[in-house]
């Protein structure tokens, strides 16, 4: 954390002297938890504040940003080093405090973990970077929690199964501090809320053969292995003793491998998890992987709100919506890979990609993108491309995996590039990135695409 002192501290000493603020922030997870971070550590200091939440940072937006700043700071959280150049040009009196890659220009008050030669897709979300402001602006270190949050909801844990670099330092200052704790677990989403049977029934990444989407097996599969489903009520997955933890795990192990799921695959289903250890157990804010999906249940459906309420420590009427919210977001993800899963998806050279038109949501399109890796249609060897219908033209997510990095994979620049030639913009990581293009320009993208993830990760044209 060190390395950043210098940047963090000089947008510390900027907040300070300034009057009011405007955070402006990305609208999913890691978004709205650091606007939570940001606007918590505004609040202790007794400053007044405003936020506002936008799907992506272009041209218009930032004019919108402009005209009603007034005299006001505004914080940029989880965006904006993608556009130093147009900040400065409008003349926003403005602190960045952002993880994608930056494209180039100079600014005094930025931190970007690119700028200090780090990965900003596994190292540090957007809310670790606030957290990093934060902790320079008082004693803030019980917003570690939401900065784990962020981190997990971008998914950055997702190549070694555990948090490295600077969310790891994140990580332990939390845990240090009693506000989170770690350990070794079976991955599967909602160990805290769901009960246990349908921990496998709804499990598809990994994709469990001959258990994901089948109720019947699942249940029998657990009383196979004697581990009753119920007691007075469903049991979930933290109400089983440690016993019938390690023979449901060992159980699953040898299933899987019979089936002739990979070993490597099989390895996947344990890996770290992360406890809110001063939430309620059994609610999704006790697990950070179910807290971040609760939040991209609300800001991916304009309720971001809701998400910074309950991240701003709402635990009543806000947090009682977002969970209703949950429920609706749930059904279009299961929806939306039933529909990837039906149609299939289309194979260039280079990349894979479907084009779900308005049959997906296009702030969820991207989610969809990133699980679809666990439908038998889709390959690792080729990044994975969904489009669908957006407001402002077509919105398109891309996902890879570390393999595809190693090979050369920066689905950010050539996301961004292909984008750009054909009209739009776009952005993000070398593991993950989106764009927004002109409708029907889609065929000329997505060859150009092709053609440049293909000079990467093949080396030629
Ligand atoms: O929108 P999607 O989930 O596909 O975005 C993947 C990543 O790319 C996110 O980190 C997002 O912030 C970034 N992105 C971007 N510019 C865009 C669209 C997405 O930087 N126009
Ligand atoms: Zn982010």
């Amino acid at each position: 954390m060190e390395r950043f002192d210098k940047a963090a501290e000089k947008c510390a000493e900027k907040v300070r002297h300034s009057g009011e603020c405007l955070v402006v922030s990305h609208i999913d997870a890691d978004g709205l938890t650091a606007a939570g971070v940001t606007c918590l550590a505004l609040q202790r200091l007794g400053k007044a504040y405003d936020v506002r939440f936008l799907k992506k940072l272009d041209g218009a937006a930032l004019e919108d940003i402009a005209d009603r700043a007034g005299r006001r700071l505004v914080i940029f959280t989880d965006l904006g080093s993608g556009a130093i150049d147009q900040i400065r040009e409008l003349g926003i009196d403005a602190i960045v405090t952002d993880h994608h890659q930056p494209k180039p220009g100079d600014y005094p008050y930025h931190i970007n973990p690119h700028l200090a030669g780090l990965n900003g897709a596994t190292e540090i979300s957007g809310a670790g970077v606030a957290f990093l402001l934060a902790m320079k602006l008082g004693p803030n270190a019980d917003l570690s929690t939401l900065a784990i949050v962020g981190a997990v909801g971008d998914l950055q844990d997702l190549r070694t199964n555990a948090l490295v670099g600077v969310n790891r330092e994140i990580l332990e200052l939390g845990t240090a501090g009693g506000y989170l704790s770690y350990e070794k677990d079976l991955r599967l989403f909602g160990r805290q809320t769901r009960p246990v049977y349908k921990l496998l029934q709804y499990s598809s990444d990994p994709y469990l053969p001959g258990l994901s989407g089948n109720e019947g097996a699942c249940i029998a599969f657990l009383e196979n292995a004697g581990i009753p489903i119920k007691k007075d009520n469903w049991r979930r997955w933290i109400d089983l003793a440690r016993d019938e933890k390690t023979r449901a795990i060992s159980r699953l192990f040898q299933h899987c491998l019979a089936c002739g799921m990979p070993a490597r695959k099989v390895q996947r289903l344990i890996g770290e998890v992360y406890t809110l250890t001063k939430e309620e157990p059994g609610t999704e804010l006790r697990d950070a992987s179910e807290y971040s999906t609760l939040l991209n249940a609300t800001a991916r459906y304009e309720y971001s709100d809701i998400g910074l309420a309950v991240c701003m420590g709402d635990r009543d009427e806000a947090y009682h919506t977002a969970r209703d919210l949950l429920d609706v977001h749930r059904r279009n993800l299961v929806n939306g890979l039933n529909l990837v899963s039906d149609r299939g998806v289309i194979r260039l050279a280079n990349i894979q990609y479907f084009d779900a038109k308005d049959a997906i949501r296009e702030t969820i399109v991207g989610i969809i993108a990133g699980m679809s890796t666990s439908l038998d249609c889709v390959t690792r060897d080729l990044p994975i491309i969904g489009l669908a219908t957006s407001g402002q033209g077509v919105k398109v997510s891309a996902r890879g995996n570390h393999d595809l990095v190693v090979r050369g994979l920066n689905l950010a620049r050539a996301i961004s590039e292909a984008a750009a030639a054909v009209g739009g913009t776009g952005g993000g990581h070398d593991v993950a990135a989106g764009a927004t293009i002109p409708a029907g320009r889609e065929p000329e993208f997505l060859a150009l695409l092709d053609r440049k993830i293909g000079e990467q990760i093949n080396g030629k044209a």
